[in-house]
C-alpha cells in the first residue's frame, strides 16, 4: 500500500485539488483508496459527505501526530493507495506524514511563493536523506496550469526546478472548472454533467494522464490478485 502525501507549506498551492483528482482517478481504475484529510479546512471530508458512497474511496477526517501511524497500519490490508492531504503549513504533522510516505507530491503553481513553499518540503526531504539516510521519492506536480499559454512565472519556476534537478511530473494539472466544481457537486468527474461544466472531457483526460503517470511512478507492490494467489 503506497502512501502518497501532498505537501507544500504555501497555502493554496493546489494540494487538496490534486489529491482528490488522484484519489478519484485511482478509484475509477479499480484501486481501493483511503484519503487521510489532514487539511484543517476539510474540503475532502466535505466532498465525501455530500457525495454519498463513492466506490473504492474511504476518507479519514481526523488525524493527529499520534494517530497517523495507526491509520496507515490499520489500512494496509484493505487499501491499495493511501493518500494524505496536508495543511499548507510547516508543522510536525507534515514532517511525520512525509517520514511515513512512499512518495511525496509537491504541487506548485507557476509562481515564486508556491515554489518557496515547495522548496521547504524539498529541504526537509534533503535533511531526512542527509541526516537519517532516509530517501523518500518525490515529484513536483505543476498545478493550475493555463491550457493555452505558458506564463513567464511558470517558465521561471520550471527553469529553477530543472537547475536543481528536481523531478517534475510530465503531466501538469490544468486550470479547469471541473476541478473546482467537484468540491461543490460531490461525486466524481464521471458523474458531473458535461452540459453544465465546461471542458469536462478535457478535465477527465487530464485526470487520467495524471493517474497513469502516478501509477507508473508509484506502483502497487503487491496487487490484489497476486496477494490472493500467494
Ligand atoms: N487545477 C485547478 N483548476 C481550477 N481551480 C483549481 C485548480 N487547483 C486548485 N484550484 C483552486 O485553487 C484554490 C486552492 O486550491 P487547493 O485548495 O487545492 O490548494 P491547497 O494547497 O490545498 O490549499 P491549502 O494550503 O489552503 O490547503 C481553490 O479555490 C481551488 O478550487
Ligand atoms: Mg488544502
Amino acid at each position: 500500500m503506497p502512501v502518497i502525501t501532498f505537501a507544500n507549506t504555501k497555502g493554496g498551492a493546489g494540494k487538496t485539488t490534486a489529491a482528490l483528482i488522484l484519489a478519484t482517478e485511482l478509484a475509477r481504475s479499480g484501486a481501493r483508496v483511503t484519503i487521510l484529510d489532514a487539511d484543517p479546512q476539510h474540503w475532502i471530508s466535505h466532498w465525501h459527505d455530500i457525495s454519498g458512497k463513492v466506490p473504492n474511496i474511504e476518507v479519514i477526517s481526523y488525524v493527529t501526530m499520534a494517530s497517523i501511524q495507526t491509520h496507515i497500519n490499520d489500512n494496509r490490508a484493505k487499501t491499495d493507495y493511501f493518500i494524505i492531504d496536508l495543511a499548507g503549513a510547516r508543522n510536525t504533522l507534515m514532517a511525520t506524514a512525509i517520514g511515513l510516505s512512499d512518495h511525496v507530491m509537491i504541487p506548485i503553481q507557476g509562481c515564486a511563493m508556491d515554489a518557496k513553499g515547495g522548496a521547504q518540503v524539498l529541504e526537509l526531504l534533503g535533511y531526512l536523506e542527509e541526516k537519517a539516510g532516509i530517501r523518500i521519492n518525490h515529484s513536483v506536480v505543476l498545478t493550475r496550469v493555463n491550457s493555452l499559454v505558458t506564463t513567464r512565472a511558470l517558465q521561471v519556476v520550471k527553469q529553477l526546478l530543472s537547475e536543481r534537478a528536481v523531478p517534475v511530473l510530465d503531466t501538469p494539472i490544468i486550470e479547469r472548472a471541473a476541478f473546482r466544481d467537484i468540491f461543490d457537486c460531490g461525486g466524481t468527474l464521471q458523474t458531473m454533467d458535461p452540459a453544465r461544466v465546461s471542458n469536462l472531457d478535457k478535465a477527465c483526460q487530464n485526470a487520467r494522464a495524471f493517474g497513469d503517470e502516478v501509477r507508473q511512478l508509484v506502483p502497487l507492490r503487491l496487487t490484489r490478485s497476486m496477494r490472493r494467489a500467494a
